[in-house]
């Protein structure tokens, strides 16, 4: 048994509409999948405006007559709440359910996602209808999974209508209670802010000028929670009515609108769309830190890869297909990394609608075409690695993440306005993935004692009691190397006493003086010949020992990157962006560890191959790991269509 639903192994298939075709055609559908060896399939998803297609009319004959005829060929449904669209007759006797822009336009019908977060119409006609599905469906056999809303945010992640902004008072009434509490957390005094009552307050909507910044990080914590909170009650009243039916909503990789943090504390298991482009070579980097997150929102539990393309978008300005063979490649990437199941949008392609240029497991060309042969071929290929399904990847190096540091990072009138969290991010991550090492991401609240390294490409926003978490960490022996721009403000965007790093200051054994951003298209070269761009920073130690220097620019001479030894650890600091030299500075962080706690305590690699060893260990059999290894070394693999026909097959007769 699979540890995501009751379907066992890894789970198959994808988002299915059946609203776009003829009843004949389901028939044909239900028995290709059957050949495809679809284990699961996705319905419902903008069935809303068909399941009911007035206020007091609904229709359930055909949905009903869709899942009997799933169940009957064996294929399991990821049944969805629907609503994400919210159907025209709604919009229309509601015209408020249509959300507001910062500039006061309302966004009319005619896509998808039209709907306030704090529209109370919204949310009542949502949870009438998730209400009615789990009445319906709940005991219906072909249920596996809910699959609750889609995308929360994709479109729409924030509604600055009158509704949004009681919403908002109330959500900041509740995080500071007296007005005087607020006041001081936004810093009311500069400007003349200040707010005598809570009713004065408003969203931050388009202003003369810069907008209060801590106004901005609130508001972004609130739309946050805002869609978190309709997403919880439409989970409520699927837990009241089938408890035992798992429930998960897709997330979109590493999204800043939403604190996924937060947010997979409410999911029975992480499922993610990932939709890496076949046209950036370096896109299975991205993938590959996208799947760590994942994996690491449930703290290495089993995720699901919900959707991805089996071969174009549509949605880019250019949308490349798949080489052959690209599509398995990545998929095995995802489960390498943890993933449980591989789905993708969509079974059959549309015909008409915005996403009729949009590949599909199905393509128009139907069985004739080179897409539908891949579709049956790693369906068997997926089916014969069942015995992947429910084990963990390991990792022993972790990197910290916290939304409200990459909101506060990323706010306007800073230093620079170039330091954008994945930015400052990816070459940390890009250098680690070429040395093979395997990375969790982890919050700043975690407890890192686990890990033999701790890495923070950036910590902007720093609260008090995550930098002491950290510190003991170190102390008791952990490594942390910590990257520019950290331990700047507390959270609630107010500097820290003293300037940065902050709270971080003894254990880096360092004071920022003072922040010099590099002009764009410069680059500042360091003694060892690691070359800047973006940022530098003139900074001061106290106690840290200095191991590299800027030799070119304003700071030549200055120290660029240090190291502190405190209590039984070290911390690192990196006062500069080295997109090319990051990891020739996480090598140095790693031989001076020695073979303590230091990332490659057991050389390149080690921490990958004993994760995907481990891995190998549940495959039953000597041909276990012979599996396990073909997919651990599928992400590293070059992504070209021949090379990847090179990737070995796992045999087909375990
Ligand atoms: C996703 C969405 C799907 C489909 C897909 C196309 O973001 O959930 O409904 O639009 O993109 O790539």
């Amino acid at each position: 048994m699979s540890r995501l639903t009751r379907v066992e192994g890894l789970l198959y298939g994808g988002d299915y509409n059946p609203e776009q075709w003829p009843e004949e055609v389901w028939q044909e559908d239900a028995a290709l999948m059957r050949e495809a060896g679809v284990s699961l399939a996705t319905v419902g998803v903008f069935s809303w405006a068909r399941l009911q297609p007035g206020p007091d009319a609904w229709d359930f004959g055909w949905f009903d007559r869709l899942l009997d005829l799933l169940h009957a060929h064996g294929i399991a449904v990821d049944l969805a709440t629907a609503t994400a669209s919210p159907p025209a007759w709604l919009v229309r006797a509601h015209p408020d359910v249509l959300p507001v822009t910062a500039d006061g336009v309302r966004l009319e019908f005619g896509s998808r996602q039209h709907y306030c977060p704090s529209s109370p119409v919204y949310r009542n006609a949502a949870l009438t209808l998730t209400r009615k599905l789990a009445e319906r469906y709940g005991d219906h056999p072909a249920l596996a999974l809910w699959h609750v809303h889609n995308e929360y945010g994709d479109h729409v992640t924030e509604c600055f209508c009158p509704r949004s902004a009681d919403h908002f008072r109330a959500w900041l009434r509740d995080r500071y209670g007296t007005v005087d509490g607020l006041n001081h957390a936004w810093g009311t005094g500069f400007w003349s802010q200040r707010y005598g009552t809570y009713d004065e307050i408003e969203p931050p909507r388009t202003a003369p000028g810069p907008v209060n910044p801590t106004q901005l990080l609130d508001w972004r914590r609130f739309c946050s929670d805002a869609l978190l909170g309709l997403h919880r009650a439409e989970r409520a009243v699927l837990a009241e009515i089938t408890p035992d039916v798992p429930a998960t909503t897709n997330f979109m990789s590493m999204f800043k609108p939403l604190d996924y943090w937060k947010w997979a504390a409410h999911e029975d298991f992480v499922s993610d769309d990932a939709y890496p482009d076949p046209a950036d070579p370096e896109a299975h980097v991205t993938a590959s830190l996208n799947y760590d997150l994942m994996r690491s929102l449930k703290q290495g539990t089993p995720w699901l890869l919900m959707e991805q393309a089996p071969s174009a978008v549509s949605w880019r300005p250019v949308n490349v297909p798949k080489k052959p063979g690209l599509q398995r490649l990545w998929s095995l990437q995802a489960v390498a990394r943890g993933a449980d199941g591989v789905l993708y949008f969509q079974w059959r392609a549309s015909r008409a609608g915005a996403e009729k240029y949009h590949s599909a497991l199905l393509p128009h060309g139907g069985t004739a075409s080179r897409g539908w042969r891949e579709t049956v071929r790693f369906g068997a290929e997926l089916a014969r690695l069942a015995e992947v399904a429910g084990s963990r990847v390991t990792a022993d190096v972790a990197i910290v993440l916290d939304w409200d540091a990459w909101w506060a990072l990323e706010a306007d009138d800073h230093p620079s306005a170039r330091m954008r969290w994945p930015e400052l991010l990816r070459p940390w991550y890009a250098a680690l993935h070429a040395r093979g090492v395997t990375i969790d991401f982890v919050p700043p609240h975690a407890d890192p004692t686990r890990y033999r390294a701790v890495l923070a490409p950036n910590l902007h926003l720093l609260r008090t009691a995550d930098a002491a978490r950290l510190t003991s960490y170190v102390r008791d022996g952990g490594h942390l190397v910590c990257g520019p721009f950290s331990g700047v403000v507390d959270e609630h965007d107010h500097i820290h006493d003293g300037g940065a790093p902050g709270p971080l200051a003894d254990l880096l054994g360092l004071r920022v003086d003072e922040f010099w951003p590099v002009p764009d298209g410069d680059r500042v070269r360091l003694a060892s010949g690691a070359e800047a761009t973006l940022w530098t920073e003139w900074i001061e130690p106290t106690t840290a020992a200095v191991h590299d220097s800027y030799a070119t620019g304003p700071l030549a001479g200055q120290p660029a990157v240090t190291r502190n030894q405190a209590g039984e650890g070290a911390a690192w600091y990196l006062s500069c962006h080295l997109p090319d030299a990051v990891g020739d500075v996480l090598d140095r962080a790693h031989r001076a560890a020695g073979r303590g706690r230091g990332p490659d305590a057991g050389g390149p690699g080690a921490a990958q191959d004993a994760a995907y060893a481990q891995k190998s260990r549940m495959i039953r059999g000597g041909v276990g790991p012979a599996i396990a290894y073909c997919v651990s070394r599928t992400d590293t693999a070059p992504v070209d269509g021949v090379r990847c026909a090179a990737v070995p097959l796992p045999p087909t007769q375990p």
